[in-house]
């Protein structure tokens, strides 16, 4: 093992040791690199007479650069764009968004959680967690409708067991009983496993109430005093759109980081969804623990081996798109942009309930609950939902997502206002046409 690796974990273990047991054979491996990384640092500092040290291109004390790149790039130097960002990411920007996470999750004031390490967007986070606390047959469990790729990233590509805990109860809200019974009956005699939760919830669209969380969470928190590591992965690509006064506004991170010693939180965000700028690949993973005594020097090893493992996958995520979204941040009129855009997709989610509260839909659909983010699903009671998918499709040119063989999911973030009844009523109009056949 590389002695820096060696080093970290002496510095985890020293801290608290449940957590070496979390990390998988890469995570314990996994250190960040000196060599020319430190090299360059120390001739940034010291070389003022001639710097060879950087595999970049310069010239005339400048960053070597195509006129015809940096004329679609307005208002940011070359040296903000063009270079390599740190694998950590622009230091400014992880201090801006433990700013503003802290700002969003004031319940986070005062507990010990790691700066955020930039990763290319949250699937590339996802990934790298994967590759750190992920070994093949570990347990994960996941819901049981959810984004896709959690299934590429921890079974395809990691070779781990796969668990679902439900969803729903069909009473309405999160099936708190239904994810104790999971969670109690998959981690008995496990080490450890590893839960993802995400609200507001692809593809349902459900952020659970404050009541549900704090039962989500100490359903957690008792596994973990029963001597069960959890490793909790909190996917909050969709935060900060609530919509209802009943869901929780803060993180479910909030309420997790600091239970049990037993038990690692990490936050998955991002500016992709949350400051609307998927293509520029901006993620973020944050860690919170609980620790007897000092918890920056385990909090810092951490981020060392994730920049490690940001380095040996993709080196570092765009500088481009870190400048973009930092830039963006520290300017006056992002807040009232952040909240006008808020307000455009409350109002659809808003329209599509009270849409949908029309009698006409009863006998053709139930509809999930939603109160949050982008989408919203509906479960089919006569038709199979790929059929109707393909024939919405062909002969309507509705295109809408179908999900097993009774879900379609709707994403309302992508339809004006106006257009959602006939949405709907097309959706219905498919549906009589399928029955008729
Ligand atoms: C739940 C969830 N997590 C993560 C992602 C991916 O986010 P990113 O585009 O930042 O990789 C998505 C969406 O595409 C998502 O729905």
């Amino acid at each position: 093992m590389n002695p820096l690796a060696e080093e970290l974990n002496r510095i985890i273990q020293e801290t608290n040791p449940n957590l070496m047991d979390m990390l998988s054979g890469v995570g314990k491996h996994l250190f960040f690199p000196k060599g020319i990384l430190s090299q360059s640092a120390e001739a940034k500092e010291k070389a003022n007479r001639l710097n060879a040290t950087i595999g970049i291109a310069t010239e005339e004390g400048d960053i070597m650069h195509f006129p015809s790149v940096m004329s679609s790039i307005e208002g940011l130097a070359p040296k903000e764009s063009l270079t390599y960002a740190s694998s950590f990411g622009i230091p400014a920007l992880r201090s801006k968004w433990q700013e503003l996470q802290l700002e969003k999750n004031p319940s986070l004031v005062g507990k010990s959680t790691s700066l955020p390490v930039v990763t290319c967007g949250i699937t590339h986070g996802i990934s790298v967690l994967a590759d750190m606390w992920v070994d093949p047959n570990d347990l994960v469990i996941l819901p049981d409708m959810m984004w896709g790729n959690y299934n590429m990233i921890f079974s395809v590509r990691k070779g781990a067991k796969i668990g679902k805990y439900p969803v729903f109860s069909g009473q309405g809200g999160f099936d708190v009983s239904g994810f104790e019974k999971q969670i109690r009956s998959q981690s008995k005699g496990r080490d450890k496993i590893i839960v993802v939760l995400n609200f507001p919830h692809n593809p349902t669209g459900y952020t659970v109430t404050p009541e549900e969380g704090a039962h989500i969470a100490e359903v957690l928190s008792s596994v973990a005093r029963d001597g069960t590591r959890v490793v909790a992965i909190i996917d909050d690509a969709y935060f900060g759109l609530f919509y209802e006064k009943e869901t929780l506004k803060e993180s479910i991170f909030t309420l997790l980081c600091d239970r049990h010693e037993n038990l690692l939180a990490i936050k998955l965000d991002g500016a992709t969804k949350e400051n609307y700028v998927w293509g520029l690949r901006v993620g973020f993973v944050t860690y919170g623990l609980k620790i007897n005594g000092e918890a920056g020097p385990a909090l810092e090893a951490l981020e060392r081996k994730t920049a490690g493992c940001v380095r040996g996958t993709i080196s570092n995520a765009s500088h481009l798109g870190q400048s973009i979204v930092l830039k963006s941040m520290n300017d006056d009129r992002s807040k009232a942009e952040s909240k006008d855009k808020f307000e455009v997709l409350k109002e659809r989610a808003i329209r599509v309930k009270e849409v949908l509260a029309d009698p006409k839909y009863q006998d053709a659909w139930d509809v999930y609950p939603f109160n949050s983010g982008y989408f919203m699903c509906i479960c089919l009671k006569t038709v199979n939902a790929e059929e109707l998918r393909r024939h919405l499709l062909d002969k309507y040119g509705v295109g809408l997502i179908a999900l097993g063989n009774t879900d379609l999911r709707v994403a309302f973030s992508c339809l004006e206002k106006d257009n959602i009844e006939e949405l709907f009523d097309t959706v219905l109009k498919g549906v009589e046409d399928l029955k008729k056949n």
